[in-house]
């Protein structure tokens, strides 16, 4: 195979004709994430002027103002802009006016690009407006287009089972569950979605993919960044909520669900659900949680948790978690799920190993007394996406002296850049599949799990920022004879 780079194009469906509203328009999830891959996204279209752009916010700002501000966020983003398009497909509305305006300027762009009544609401609002963003929608109609409309929906999707539950029912309300898109972006990195061709297409591992020949699955998200400005929501969220609900949960039910009937998104979905309803809800004694303190990562001095602007100096939040996971089917009965997410951990990288069991006869350490290890199979989400098969061989020579060694594959190495989870989420948003995002019921199952997790009043154990956590995670895996693997990156 041969390096290439990545083309939208090739990759690329038919976009209807629709208008997306971006409500948080100016916020800076829009003009960090949303609006450069909306750009990428049109742009690889040649900005075909059937999608229009409309942001909503509650600043008081006019159409022009709200273009440079696209535009600064664009050119930011590393963009050459468009200014003709800017001029043609961006709009915005102050919500000061109210919804009933809202409304009337919805019908007025579509009938000026002649839309037909496609939408697409994109809620990139703080969890405190999203309910009167949804019901100022419901109530004055625009939800019921003449031609399709779907909602998408940023996390948190709550903060426990009550809330998501509650906010389920608020979008059904005004939505059916084909309508609505909810975000979680680690579904749209490449090996996470790969994780699927990678099982269900390739039997030498689907084979081996049972209690049978796996000891342990570890989930690793670790990051070395610490909570940037994010203090007010991260320390009322903590590690729990922010990594381990979502985005560890999603590559944990890809990594252990059963084959789904057909790779469409509801038999996906399915299968996912069924897999967390087979899993149990963490027991205290299966968690761990951490709070970073100052230290050193990347040669540079970082301050603890505490001691960062907008952090009470006795928060109990956890910056780290780590539990164990028992799914209770015939594939893993026995089997442990180890997860793990902090802040200011040693590097940053997002990865599952699966740890193989050992042969069952340890016929060369009888012979030699050597080491032997597990074969190991990495699935590397981030920084570089690729998979790793650890084995070990004889090292040439008398006796049996055994040494691991690892069969790799790079992404980028055969195909160069890969695709901005963002602009794969919009691409699906506009294109009506949901295969990414999350069902009512995974985010109810998800709460489930997590909940006995959330919210102790036990302090946290401290670990300096720059290592791999505190101590009581490794006691955690020590239990059964485990050890945490350090990603190999
Ligand atoms: C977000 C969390 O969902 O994911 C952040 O709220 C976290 O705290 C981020 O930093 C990590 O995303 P990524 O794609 O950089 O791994």
């Amino acid at each position: 195979m041969t390096a290439g780079r990545y083309t939208p194009e090739a990759l690329s469906v038919e976009i209807d004709p629709h208008l997306f509203v971006v409500f948080g328009g100016t916020g800076d999830l829009a003009r960090s994430k949303l609006l450069p891959a909306l750009y990428r996204l049109l742009r690889s279209r040649d900005f075909s002027d059937t999608v229009q752009v409309l942001g909503v916010a509650s600043r008081d700002i006019a159409d022009d103002e709200y273009r440079r501000l696209v535009r600064d966020a664009l050119s930011e983003a590393g963009h050459d802009v468009d200014d003709d398009w800017l001029g043609r497909a961006v709009h915005y509305q102050s919500l000061r006016h109210g919804f009933e305006a809202l409304a009337a300027r919805i019908g007025q762009i579509e009938d000026a690009a002649g839309l037909g009544g496609n939408r697409a609401f994109y809620l990139a609002v703080p969890p405190d407006v999203f309910e009167d963003t949804v019901e100022g929608l419901g109530k004055v109609g625009v939800v019921d287009g003449a031609g399709w409309t779907r909602v998408v929906v940023e996390k948190p999707f709550g903060v426990d089972r009550a809330t998501g539950s509650r906010l389920n029912q608020l979008l059904h309300r005004w939505f059916a569950e084909e309508q609505i898109y909810r975000i979680d972006h680690y579904l749209a990195k490449e090996t996470v979605r790969n994780l699927l061709a990678l099982r269900f297409a390739n039997p030498i591992f689907e084979s081996s993919w049972t209690r049978d020949r796996i000891d342990s699955v570890q989930i690793t998200v670790a990051e070395d960044g610490g909570i940037g400005t994010r203090a007010r929501y991260y320390d009322s969220a903590g590690a729990v909520r922010d990594i381990i609900q979502n985005h560890a949960l999603q590559i944990f039910s890809l990594v252990a669900m059963e084959p789904p009937v057909q790779a469409t998104a509801e038999h996906i979905r399915d299968e996912k659900v069924k897999l967390l309803k087979a899993t149990a809800a963490v027991r205290r004694s299966d968690l761990v949680r951490g709070q970073y303190t100052a230290g050193r990562i990347g040669g540079e001095d970082v301050v603890g948790y505490r001691d960062e602007t907008g952090v009470a100096p006795d928060s109990l939040t956890e910056t780290y978690a780590a539990l164990v996971l028992h799914v209770d089917n015939w594939r893993w009965k026995g089997v442990p799920f180890y997860l793990r997410a902090g802040k200011r951990l040693a590097t940053r990288v997002t990865q599952v190993s699966v740890v193989f069991k050992e042969p069952p006869v340890s016929l060369f350490s009888v012979v030699d007394e050597c080491e032997m290890h597990p074969n190991v199979f990495e699935i590397r989400l981030q920084p570089s996406e690729g998979f790793a098969l650890s084995f070990e061989m004889k090292v040439p020579g008398e006796g049996y002296v055994l040494q691991t060694q690892r069969l790799r594959f790079d992404y980028d190495e055969v195909f160069g850049e890969l695709p901005d989870a963002y602009e794969t989420l919009l691409a699906d948003v506009m294109t009506g599949d949901q295969t990414l995002f999350v069902r009512a019921d995974e985010v109810e199952e998800a709460w489930r799990i997590v909940e006995p997790a959330l919210d102790t009043d036990e302090a946290p154990e401290a670990y300096p920022a720059g290592s791999w956590g505190p101590p009581g995670a490794d006691d955690l895996l020590a239990r059964r004879g485990d050890r945490w693997l350090t990603p190999v990156i």
